[in-house]
């Protein structure tokens, strides 16, 4: 699995991210009850910790990029780590919340790290990209999407017995025309697992007749 395409795209994520942003204030809107030590996996440039107004006395961000990590908020109560989530023993850090917003799409075993945060956190906000995310591009293109979709995620918690509120929420970004698109999705990093060969893809792409990327994220709620 290619692990450096949030590296590349770090420096331009921010400006990129328009979605993830709105994820992640939907995501932190959960945390209606008092927190102390919040455990973040996933936390890239910080989305989550920008959104959350109430106090807390230790925040632990996780990320496998440091440069991701190098533009997250610093603070004396924020210990930033660079690491693999999939090294569940982070879960074993003390925390009273564990977040994660639009990064769990990624882990090769969401399985295993879904059923290891429902033993190990008593409170979770988790929200994950689902395969409806690009659909149309990726039909148009002939390529499957290299995540996972709302079903196959359900199945995991239905399997497992991870008892949790779930919703889905849908998204579209509209572009002026298929070159902006191209670009965006050359720049938010979106193109992890490489399924789309933008040397190859860009002809196509250009010749889209909609303008418009659609999204799909299921939000994970234990409180
Ligand atoms: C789409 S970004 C989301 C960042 C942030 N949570 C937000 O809402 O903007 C996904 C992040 O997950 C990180 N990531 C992906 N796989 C990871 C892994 N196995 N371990 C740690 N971080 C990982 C990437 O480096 C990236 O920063």
């Amino acid at each position: 699995m290619k692990r450096d395409s949030f590296e590349i795209s770090a420096k331009s994520y921010n400006s990129n991210s328009i979605i993830q942003k709105c994820v992640a204030k939907e995501l932190v809107s959960h945390i209606d009850f008092d927190v102390e030590k919040i455990l973040e996996l996933g936390a890239g440039t910080g989305e989550v910790i920008k959104n959350i107004n109430s106090h807390f006395s230790k925040y632990i961000a996780i990320d496998l990029s440091p440069t991701m990590l190098s533009q997250h908020p610093k603070a004396k109560n924020i210990e930033l780590i660079c690491g693999d989530f999939e090294k569940l023993d982070y879960l074993l850090l003390e925390h009273d919340l564990l977040i994660s917003s639009s990064s769990l799409q990624w882990a090769q075993n969401m399985e295993k790290i879904l059923k290891e945060i429902d033993l190990r956190s008593k409170k979770f906000l988790i929200s994950i990209f689902t395969s409806y995310t690009f659909s149309s591009l990726h039909r148009f293109l002939g390529v499957k999407s290299p995540i996972r979709s709302k079903e196959e995620i359900e199945k995991i918690l239905k399997d497992n017995s991870i008892d949790c509120q779930l919703y889905t929420k849908r998204y579209s970004l509209k572009f002026d025309n298929t070159k902006e698109m191209f670009r965006y999705l050359k720049k938010s990093g979106v193109n992890r697992e490489k399924v789309l060969d933008f040397k190859d893809a860009k002809r196509a792409i250009l010749c889209l007749e909609s303008n418009d990327l659609e999204f799909e994220v299921i939000f994970l709620i234990k409180k």
